[in-house]
């Protein structure tokens, strides 16, 4: 069985002491909360993934980065690690995000080197894509969806899709309060799942998890994640406060 996730993409936001705070917070919202083939998972920025590993170790709350560099290691300054992040205890990492692709020109072609380096090195990937509102509306999403899987992600083998999760995040829909309806998510997971298929084979396709994520908030989480395709959410907004992160949590 595929397994449901809720994770929270911080982005650049918290220092030390809120970093501290949301993560106190969250554990306290979620020992009332009893999870079932679900996996909780935080993406702080990258200078406090070191003190989230330490805060959340006995708890059920994993921790993400929300990017690595492609290259084992060198001069590129600025840059972090696989194997930096896999020496403090971190082992997901969330590649291919919209504004990592806007604003700092990330490409199907080094995202597709990003995903070698993040599986070679034991990651889980949280891998991200999804249509510009033109696209959308140019009926051209389905087309842009499955050019950015194919070129990303297509070549990886079988066994490497164990530790792929997909999340399909439409631009339009992320911090614009816009959400695709629940409908929408389901027709672009099932078409998703679909190409897995084609490219790989049902049971393949049966057992990837996709998550849906653009202004997911605890008044819309349930409806969306009612739908058979939708196994859970990438959260950006709404992680960053415990009630509102646990409460989506609870809609899964
Ligand atoms: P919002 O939930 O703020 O729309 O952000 C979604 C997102 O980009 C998660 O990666």
């Amino acid at each position: 069985m595929r397994k449901k996730i809720v994770a929270g993409n911080w982005k650049m936001n918290n220092n030390l002491s809120e970093t501290n705070e949301l993560i106190a917070g969250l554990k306290n919202e979620m020992n009332s909360i009893t999870l079932e083939n679900t996996r909780v998972v935080i993406a702080p920025s990258f200078v406090n993934l070191q003190q989230a590993v330490v805060e959340t170790k006995e708890s059920s709350i994993e921790v993400s980065a929300q990017n690595l560099h492609q290259a084992k290691n060198g001069a590129y300054t600025g840059e972090i690690s696989a194997d930096m992040l896999a020496s403090i205890g971190v082992d997901i990492v969330i590649l291919g995000h919209s504004e990592r692709r806007a604003y700092f020109n990330e490409t199907d072609e080094s995202l597709a080197e990003k995903v070698t380096t993040a599986i070679e090195n034991g990651f889980d990937v949280i891998f991200c894509f999804g249509e510009q509102l033109e696209e959308r509306e140019a009926e051209n999403h389905f087309n842009v969806v499955e050019s950015q899987l194919k070129n990303a992600l297509f070549e990886l083998s079988a066994d490497a899709f164990d530790k792929i999760i997909l999340a399909y995040e439409p631009v339009w829909a992320i911090g614009t309060g816009k959400t695709a309806s629940a409908d929408q998510a389901q027709e672009m997971h099932a078409f998703i799942r679909s190409l897995l298929a084609k490219a790989y084979n049902t049971e393949l396709a049966d057992s990837v998890s996709i998550l849906y994520g653009g202004s997911v908030k605890p008044a819309n989480a349930k409806e969306i994640f009612s739908k058979p395709d939708v196994d859970g959410g990438l959260i950006g907004g709404a992680s960053l406060k415990a009630k509102d992160f646990s409460e989506i949590v609870k809609s899964i």
